[in-house]
């Protein structure tokens, strides 16, 4: 358990959890590996549906393609992840509305799980949604009437000063959230929680 500011104790792996720059090259063991899919597969989702389509990306052509269809800032230090997961939806079902938001948010709490069990394993992890749609379908695969959701890095943490310059402050950045009020309320929407 951890302390965080407001006084109550969370589970180290919440705390834990950050998205960091710096990943070390050293491939991921395979039983860590099976741990991180065991975590995404017991993610709740409606209906049980499972809507996730999660492809696990170490090498290979399909990975140098998949570095190139990322945003140039995260391609810069995303490309020493030894791990990229994509995370996709399977098609939306037209009949029901909200349908492709709700796989959505299924598949977010996949990836949750996967980061608090990566971190439970002392990796390192981090999600991006800067990349070009077309580009990680084709690199991979993906089929047109599904929706890529966000890529995960996830490895051992690097050394932050084999980065350039520029990106390393991404690493050490002070990490901010708003205060509880300005998100969370009392029985009424935007009665601000005072606890
Ligand atoms: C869906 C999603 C997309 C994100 N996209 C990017 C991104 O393209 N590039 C990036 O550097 N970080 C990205 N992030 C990381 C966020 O910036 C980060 O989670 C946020 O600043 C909070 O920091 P923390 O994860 O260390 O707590 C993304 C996070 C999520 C959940």
């Amino acid at each position: 358990m951890v302390e965080t500011a407001l006084g109550v104790d969370l589970i180290n792996e919440i705390v834990e959890r950050k998205s960091v720059v710096a990943f070390d090259s050293r491939p991921i063991e395979d039983n860590k590996i099976n741990a991180l899919i065991e975590a995404a597969r017991w993610a709740p989702s409606s209906g049980n549906g499972q809507p996730w389509r999660i492809t696990l990306v170490r090498d290979g052509s399909s990975r140098a393609d998949l570095n190139e269809a990322m945003a140039a800032g995260n391609k810069v230090w995303a490309q020493n992840a030894p791990l990229v997961v994509v995370f996709a939806t399977n098609a939306p079902d037209p009949e029901r509305p909200n349908s492709a938001a709700k796989k959505m948010l299924d598949v977010g709490f996949a990836g949750q799980n996967m980061m608090l069990e990566a971190t439970h394993q002392g990796l390192r992890t981090h999600a991006i949604g800067g990349w070009d749609e077309g580009k990680v379908k084709a690199a991979i695969g993906v089929p047109d009437d599904h929706n890529v959701c966000f890529l995960l890095m996830i490895g051992y943490g690097g050394d932050v000063n084999d980065l350039p310059e520029d990106v390393r402050p991404k690493e050490t950045r002070d990490r901010v959230r708003n205060d509880v009020g300005d998100h969370f309320f009392d029985g009424n929407f935007g009665s601000s929680w005072n606890g």
